[in-house]
C-alpha cells in the first residue's frame, strides 16, 4: 500500500491506492491544514517533496486553484504544488504542507 510521509516528522501513512490525501490523512486523525475541501480555496496546499509521480495528474479544478496560488503567493513553478483536499495517491509521497 501507498505511504504518505510528512516532510520533517516522523509522520507516516499507509493509504489506500487513489485516496485522496487530506481525506485519507484525516481518517487516521491526522488534520492537514484546509478551508473548502472542494479544491477551489487553496488552503489545503502542500509541496511534493518526493513522489510527485506517484500522484494521479491533477483536475481542472485542482490545476486552475494551483496556478491561482502560485500567482498570488509567487510560488516557483519549479516546485510541486498539490491540493491535498484533491490530490489523489498511487504510490508513496513526501509532503510538506505551504503556508
Ligand atoms: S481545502 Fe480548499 S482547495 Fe483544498
Amino acid at each position: 500500500m501507498p505511504r504518505v510521509s510528512i516532510e520533517g516528522t516522523a509522520k507516516s501513512f499507509e493509504v489506500k491506492t487513489e485516496d485522496i490525501i487530506y481525506n485519507a490523512l484525516s481518517d487516521q486523525g491526522e488534520e492537514l491544514p484546509h478551508g473548502c475541501l472542494a479544491g477551489s480555496c487553496g488552503a489545503c496546499r502542500v509541496e511534493i517533496m518526493k513522489g510527485k509521480e506517484n500522484l494521479l495528474p491533477p483536475s481542472l479544478i485542482e490545476q486552475n486553484t494551483i496556478d491561482a496560488v502560485r500567482l498570488e503567493l509567487k510560488i516557483d513553478s519549479t516546485r510541486e504544488m498539490r491540493l491535498s483536499c484533491r490530490a489523489k495517491v498511487l504510490g508513496d509521497v513526501t509532503l510538506k504542507p505551504l503556508k
